[in-house]
């Protein structure tokens, strides 16, 4: 078998940041990441980022916010940063080397700062988010995250201590290798946050029909309170991929990216991370990466249409909102089958968890038993 050349990286070339050495002579101050930047400082270290090699600079930042484009002019959606409060930024200069550490103190990596600077972070909700409204979970972080920005590149010991999951988080590098040993030259990704229900189940094997292999990502970085915990899903993942997917052309993997909640900007991040991760289709149906009503339903297809060409080598495939319709007896969309009052099986977020949580499956149109059952069952616990 030949070798297979998969998607480029954005930017051309995989970074790696992984694998520097404890150095502490030459170390002078630290930082205490927050959970969004220990993900993000994973996500830039094993390459997913690409081509990011640390916290972004001043330019990159305003460029990002006002452009969609680092300062290079290479596509970038939402700005990666590390925040301190100024307590921390008063102690830290240009040139230093600095720790970073998780919350327990333990050692994650470097900073070589190359610049500080105060972010603005009522823009940046704006521009990225586009609502300042704190109640929004993105928002709401941002807000309260400090007000200087340390930026440079990262050197990471670790990617994480005790992370989940160590056999299903792969790095770039390790899923590219995966396609070319399973000699799939078009793997679709798909990105989620939920357990697979019946629609996400319809999207994946529709593209699944037209691209050598899936990939089922979720996202199991840091998350809002509410949504479900990251062994839950996994639990699902596993029992739907081994019951109901080929597993000759369906692989999973877990992307530890932190979830921002930011609607059409964070589609195409999503977009970029899984062109790393060497896919060179992305799904990308209603509402993706929405919360509340803050997002038009086809806002991130939308934005993604108006990219120029070749800014993203990854191919969006743009699905309508779908659900089960009980006169066609399958899944369907406005555009596979007309739309008739009462016909489809549609539940809110909120109905299907308070079934859950009274021990009720959903319809089977909606959500497979065993899916039900996983999720029942975790509420019983009380997780
Ligand atoms: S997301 O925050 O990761 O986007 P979710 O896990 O619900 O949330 O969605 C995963 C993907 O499936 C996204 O591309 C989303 O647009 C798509 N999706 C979810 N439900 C539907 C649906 N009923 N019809 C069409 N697309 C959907």
């Amino acid at each position: 078998m030949g070798t297979v050349k998969l998607v480029d990286p954005h930017g051309g070339r995989l970074v790696d940041r992984t694998g520097a050495k404890t150095d502490g002579s030459k170390v002078k101050g630290s930082v205490t990441l927050t959970e969004w930047q220990q993900c993000d400082l994973e996500m830039i270290g094993c390459g997913a980022m690409s081509p990011l090699e640390g916290f972004m600079g001043e330019a990159d930042y305003n460029s990002v916010c006002d452009n969609m484009t680092l300062k290079s002019g290479t596509l970038w959606s939402m700005p990666i940063t590390c925040a301190v409060d100024d307590a921390t930024a008063s102690k830290i200069g240009v040139g230093d080397r600095v720790e970073l550490k998780d919350d327990a103190g333990r050692l994650l990596g470097y900073l070589n700062v190359t610049e500080k600077y105060k972010q603005d972070k009522r823009r940046q909700a704006a521009k990225a988010f586009g609502t300042e409204d704190v109640a929004h979970p993105g928002v709401k972080v941002l807000m309260s995250s400090g007000d200087w920005c340390l930026a440079g590149p990262i050197d990471v010991v670790t990617l994480r201590h005790n992370p989940m999951f160590v056999a299903h988080r792969l790095t770039p590098a390790q899923t590219r290798a995966d396609f070319q040993r399973r000699g799939w030259k078009t793997v679709v990704a798909f990105q989620t946050r939920n357990p697979i229900h019946r629609a996400h189940e319809y999207l994946t094997k529709c593209a699944q029909e037209v691209t050598d292999g899936l990939l089922i990502h979720p996202l199991m970085g840091a998350t809002k309170d509410g949504d479900i915990p990251p062994e839950v899903r996994m639990k699902c993942y596993e029992v739907l991929i081994e019951k109901y997917y080929h597993h000759e052309h369906t692989m999973l993997a877990v992307m530890p990216a932190a979830m921002r909640y930011a609607g059409p900007r964070e589609a195409i991040l999503h977009a970029i991370l899984r062109q790393n991760y060497g896919c060179s289709h992305f799904i990308v149906g209603r509402d993706h990466a929405g919360v509340g009503n803050y997002y038009g339903t086809y806002a991130a297809q939308e934005l993604i249409d108006s990219l120029p060409p070749g800014a993203l080598k990854i191919t969006p495939l743009k699905f309508e909102n779908t659900a089960w319709s009980k006169k066609a007896g399958g899944m369907v969309s406005e555009k596979t089958f007309p739309s008739i009052e009462g016909d489809r099986v549609v539940l809110s977020g909120t109905k299907v968890r308070e079934m859950l949580q009274r021990g009720e499956r959903p319809p089977v149109e909606f959500t497979r038993p065993e899916i039900a059952d996983i999720l029942i069952d975790s509420m019983k616990k009380g997780s």
